[in-house]
């Protein structure tokens, strides 16, 4: 077979050349070109391989919407309820999902469970490994408990090899791990490299859409690595590629993970999955609001429980300030830990002007306990009244919750959701919400404190059970 050609086409201007340089020879856009195959077409770049009788672009016919069959797209339960959560109901036959995460996050451990479980209700699975012996495989998949009998593996990263033992084991689902492993011999750049990436992730589409046996067509699961700065090829270039995008996160040194949708074609994406990562891999967590408050110690100055969303999903988490004067001259350090750095300074300047409270000299740390991330507005009460907690050694009653977005006014405004934040707070005894007064019903045995500035706010903080203030 003649070996297939390479070209390198421009990402902005589309112009191609044969061979990789700086520069587009069209526009003149630096570092543009990136490899493809050169697939001949009647229709020119981009368009389809030849036409099929009678439809010129050898394509779909239109039907009536009501008339579109929709037996295919049916999510099937992978049987991790957290995974099933957030897709929906499960995975869809003959879509391709992409599981996105830092190395190290828990991304084969999660995915080695789905399949495990899914292969334990008789589903067939094929895990594609290409980073992983079979023997690793085979090890991890014991100390889970995985090892079933439609539970397939290869470990393999040439791309007509991977395609070939799908042919072969005609999967419901697969798992390809990862996606910058793979590379096919037919292009010249390096596996993990943006063509590589793109040209492995389309053929595999193409493989899920394919019709396996009587079924609907494979669900194809794609693993990316991602670093905190996003600067590896994958994921990104991935996204419109793929019918669903998962991000997996986490604290590495925190046992939670948070399993969430940024894109998902087959249903919402606000729901969240929550999992803890364990010696016998990860683990549901049933209750993550008393899970994150588990170790909290209640009525210190600077702690203030936060009822956040996730998604869709309230989490009671708790925010923790302290304020000390700074060690040297040098201009005071303002550190945040899970929540919007960008925001504290114009907290600490609303704090400053509306409340009359001058942080400035003294070095501020804020974060959220437990590894969750929090970046909604709704957060600003609740860093607010932290922050005079620490500084006046004042503290909320235990019992207590805050959410509020904060004007530069000091003027304290609504936020989105405030009764299934009120209802999850009440839910775990909490007695008194600190909001917005505009928030209008609280459930029962919630009293909720209305205030109209951060200035009222900050008047809520007293003496913590009996304990002096302190000030520094
Ligand atoms: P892994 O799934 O390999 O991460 P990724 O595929 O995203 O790179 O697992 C990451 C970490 O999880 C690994 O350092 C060890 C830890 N781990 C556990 O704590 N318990 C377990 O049962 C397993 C399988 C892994
Ligand atoms: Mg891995």
């Amino acid at each position: 077979m003649p070996r297939a050609r390479s070209i390198h086409r421009c990402t902005d201007c589309g112009g191609a050349t044969s061979r990789w340089v700086g520069r587009c020879p069209a526009c003149g856009a630096w570092n543009t070109l990136v490899e493809e195959l050169d697939v001949p077409t009647a229709a020119g770049p981009g368009g389809s391989a030849g036409p099929a009788p009678g439809r010129p672009g050898g394509g779909d016919r239109p039907v009536l919407v009501r008339d579109v069959s929709a037996s295919g797209l049916r999510p099937s339960r992978t049987g991790l309820d957290e995974l099933d959560r957030v897709l929906d109901g499960g995975l869809v036959p003959g879509s391709v999902t992409l599981v996105a995460g830092e190395p190290g996050i828990g991304k084969s451990t999660l995915l080695l469970q789905a399949l495990g479980a899914m292969a334990d209700r008789g589903r067939r699975c094929l895990l594609v490994s290409g980073e992983e012996s079979k023997t690793q495989v085979q090890s991890r998949a014991r100390r889970l408990g995985t090892l079933a009998d439609t539970l397939w593996v290869v470990s393999e990263t040439c791309l007509p090899d991977i395609l070939a033992a799908i042919s072969e084991v005609e999967p419901d689902v697969c798992v390809v791990d990862s996606i910058q492993t793979l590379f096919d011999p037919a292009l010249e750049s390096a596996a993990g490299s943006v063509a590589q990436v793109r040209h492995c992730a389309a053929r595999l589409v193409e493989a899920a859409k394919r019709e396996v046996g009587a079924g609907p067509g494979t669900a194809v699961v794609l693993v990316g690595h991602v670093t905190k700065e996003g600067a590896i090829a994958g994921p990104r270039v991935l996204e419109h590629v793929v019918d669903t995008v998962l991000s997996f996160e986490g604290d590495r040194h925190h046992g939670l993970r948070l399993l969430r949708a940024v894109k998902h074609r087959f249903g919402p994406t606000g729901e969240l999955g929550l999992f803890e990562m364990g010696s016998e891999g990860l683990s549901a967590v049933a209750d993550p609001s008393a899970h994150l408050l588990g170790d909290r110690r209640p009525g210190i100055p600077g702690a203030v429980v936060l009822p956040a969303m996730e998604g869709a999903r309230p989490l009671l988490v708790e925010v923790q300030s302290l304020v000390v004067p700074a060690a040297s001259s040098a201009p005071a350090r303002r550190s945040t830990q899970g929540l919007d750095a960008g925001r504290l300074p114009l907290l600490l300047a609303v704090l400053d002007r509306r409340a009359g409270l001058d942080l400035s000299g003294l070095e501020v740390y804020v974060s959220v306990v437990g590894g969750v991330k929090v970046t909604e507005p709704a957060a600003d009460l609740a860093v607010i009244m932290a922050l005079a907690s620490a500084y006046s050694g004042f503290s909320l009653p235990v019992d207590t919750v805050a959410f509020g977005e904060v004007g530069l006014g000091g003027e304290l405004r609504q936020v989105v959701h405030a009764p299934r934040r009120l209802a999850e707070a009440a839910r775990l005894g909490f007695r008194r919400a600190v909001v917005p007064a505009s928030v209008k019903e609280a459930p029962a045995g919630l009293e909720l404190v209305k205030v109209r500035t951060v200035f009222d706010a900050v008047d809520q903080l007293g003496p913590a059970g009996g304990a002096p203030p302190r000030t520094i």
